[in-house]
């Protein structure tokens, strides 16, 4: 039988299948479709200090290689997240890791604290969406750091930090919000992009960007981990693209020790478990007993 637990820092995973935040609903919907099972960790969407109404619709359009989404993180607020989604959460038995956003460090540290009270096991430090107004936490080492160390010493729970794949050095960003107490990084987010009606002219999402997803991503954030891993010792959940078991093994080979879905959900709302069978192929074929193997060669 092959090992799929890995060790991400301080926190172990029974699979190496996360689920990216956003693209599974508050996770508590989804738990009614999908084969919880499948995955090591669930994150929740985002969730700021005080209630975002997100971007006007049209906010999503199909790509030909992907998705293009201009949400821009309507969420409830930490408030009433911890007393209306919260508890819903509280009856699932797989890891439940909470995203955490806000416009400065000390909005960050506060919705870490909620999650902290709800009993998440993890807080992953969201510095990159693009459908925000400002400039992404994610393009500046300094920036990142302080958002990062404000949520490291207001709770205890192991912490994620979520870069961009738009950052101009992203090793240089990875290093400083490891460097101020991340346990890992989640590489990526989504990339800044946009679709144009050819025929109006007018960008398909309303707010005239959004972030890409889906396939196109993938090699840009593979890129990414492969860059990150070869100059840091940090454990990597890649995020890109991934639709296969195969894909996992690709992360896995560019240094990542799991990974998550997302776009793959909208479409396939069961994948993970068929992404776990062909997992378990590739490392039959390739003969090892398990990812860690994988991981340490
Ligand atoms: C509709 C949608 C909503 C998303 N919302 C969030 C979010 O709230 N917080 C976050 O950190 N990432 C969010 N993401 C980004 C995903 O978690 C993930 O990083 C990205 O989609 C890349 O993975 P994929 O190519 O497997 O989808 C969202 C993505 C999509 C498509």
């Amino acid at each position: 039988m092959i090992d799929l637990g890995v060790d991400l820092g301080p926190v172990r995973l029974s699979t190496p299948l996360v689920a990216a935040s956003g693209t599974f609903g508050s996770v508590v919907e989804f738990a009614e479709v999908a084969d919880l099972r499948a995955y090591g960790a669930l994150t929740v969407k985002s969730v700021a200090p005080e209630p975002w109404p997100g971007n006007p619709p049209p906010r999503l359009a199909p790509l030909e290689a992907g998705m293009l989404n201009a949400i821009g993180i309507q969420n409830p607020g930490i408030d009433r997240w911890v007393e209306e989604v919260a508890p819903e959460l509280a009856r699932l038995d797989v890891p439940v890791w909470g995203s955490a956003v806000a416009h400065d460090p000390v909005g960050f540290a506060t919705v870490a604290e909620g999650f902290a009270d709800a009993g998440l096991a993890a807080v992953e430090v969201n510095l990159s969406c693009p459908n925000l107004d400002g400039e992404l936490f994610a393009l500046d080492p300094a920036a990142s750091a302080e958002v990062v160390a404000r949520v490291r010493s207001a709770v205890d729970l192991p912490v994620g930090v979520k870069l961009s794949p738009d950052a101009s050095d992203v090793v240089a960003v990875a290093e400083a919000v490891v460097e101020a107490g991340a346990d890992w990084l989640v590489l990526t987010n989504t990339a800044r992009g946009t679709a144009v009606d050819p025929r109006s002219g007018e960008p398909l999402v309303a707010r005239g960007a959004g972030g890409i997803s889906g396939t196109a991503l993938r090699p840009i954030a593979l890129g990414c981990v492969r860059r990150v891993a070869e100059h840091l010792d940090v454990p990597i959940v890649g995020c890109g693209g991934v639709s296969t078991g195969r894909h996992v093994l690709e992360y896995l080979r560019a240094g990542a020790r799991a990974v998550a879905l997302g776009t793959v959900h909208f479409e396939h709302p069961r994948a993970a478990l068929r992404i776990l069978r062909e997992l378990r192929r590739e490392l039959r074929r390739l003969g090892v007993a398990g990812i860690g193997d994988l991981v340490a060669s």
